[in-house]
């Protein structure tokens, strides 16, 4: 007689024994056993499947959760101003840039389209969405007509006219080859932000150069509502590079018009844009170049950079 009665099943004939287990598999009434399991058992099974698949559930949604609150609106940003890394200063930026990022110094021959063919090609580039924005995706039927009096409603942009800013078209090179380049100058967006306009003219900053604040002055007696614009002002950073400098022209005025903020990521804004014509700087030596931006909220310090852009421009 063998111990293991599962080595004697083997042993015997198949056929009875295959009978015998499939009947005693749906119902043993020895031990009560439903296919195999008693009710005991198959409970365990249950509540053990009950409280797997509600973790699964639970985990599933926890991802969902976490997954929909980021992107549910992807126009807003889950982190905005004070906790994002940008920080809510905006910093300057400036058109063409060199090649090499690292560099700030746009340099060229007037004389040769070789040399400033590289610096027109940029601005072309930058400038193109400001060109065809009829034909950006949703900027078209987006635009809206905007004044200071009329600010676009959500969702809707305002338009960035660049034709009328002669010399500093396209078709003029930007006037590049005439050694009195323009330069362009955008605010970076920064989502929500609001500025706080330096609009009480009677007290415009100290600091500020004469020449744009009697700008200021001037436009505003015309029209006041101008004064709610962020400002901004070019000029050399040490008083031998303000001498070089020469005169600066600003297009279409000096600041970006308020109603452009905040920022909110509509489909086809485009940034404001200020062109700066250097009108006969002195050629055949490096010119340093600070523009600034001024809002009572754009924090100012030369030694972070913040608040302005630093360039210089060299011109043979
Ligand atoms: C000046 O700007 C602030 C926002 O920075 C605005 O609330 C206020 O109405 C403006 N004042 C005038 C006279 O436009
Ligand atoms: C103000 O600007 C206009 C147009 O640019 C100019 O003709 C006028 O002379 C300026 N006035 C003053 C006081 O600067």
């Amino acid at each position: 007689m063998s111990r293991n009665p599962r080595m004697e099943e083997f042993k015997m004939d198949g056929k009875p024994l295959k009978r015998r287990n499939f009947s005693s598999m749906l119902y043993n009434d020895e031990t009560g056993a439903i296919l195999g399991r008693t009710p005991e058992s198959w409970g365990k099974i249950l509540i053990f499947y009950v409280i797997f698949y509600a973790a699964l559930v639970a985990l599933f949604s926890i991802c969902m959760v976490t997954f929909l609150q980021q992107f549910i609106n992807p126009r807003v940003p889950r982190l905005q101003q004070e906790y994002s890394v940008i920080g809510t200063s905006p910093g300057l930026g400036f058109r063409p840039q060199p090649q090499d990022v690292r560099s700030t110094l746009i340099w060229y021959k007037g004389t040769s389209y070789e040399s400033y063919k590289y610096w027109e090609d940029q601005l072309i580039d930058f400038l193109s969405v400001y060109k065809k924005k009829g034909q950006t995706a949703g900027a078209g039927q987006n635009i809206f007509n905007c004044d200071f009096k009329n600010p676009p409603p959500k969702g809707k942009v305002c338009d960035v006219d660049i034709r009328g800013w002669d010399p500093c078209i396209e078709e003029n090179h930007f006037s590049l080859h005439k050694s009195s380049p323009c330069i362009f100058l955008k605010l970076n967006k920064i989502y929500g932000w609001r500025p706080e306009f330096y609009n009480d003219t009677a007290n415009l900053p100290e600091d500020m150069p004469k020449d744009v604040k009697s700008q200021i002055l001037n436009m505003t007696s015309y029209n006041r509502d101008y004064a709610n614009s962020v400002w901004v002002s070019c000029q050399g950073e040490t008083p031998a590079d303000k001498e070089m400098i020469g005169p600066v022209k600003y297009f279409p005025y000096p600041g970006f018009p308020g109603y452009f903020y905040p920022y909110e990521n509509a489909e086809g804004y485009l940034s404001p844009l200020v062109a700066i014509h250097l009108e006969n700087p002195k050629s055949g030596v490096v010119i340093n170049i600070e523009c600034r931006a001024w809002a009572q909220n754009i924090q100012y310090s030369r030694k972070e950079r913040l608040g302005l852009v630093h360039f210089e421009i060299m011109l043979n």
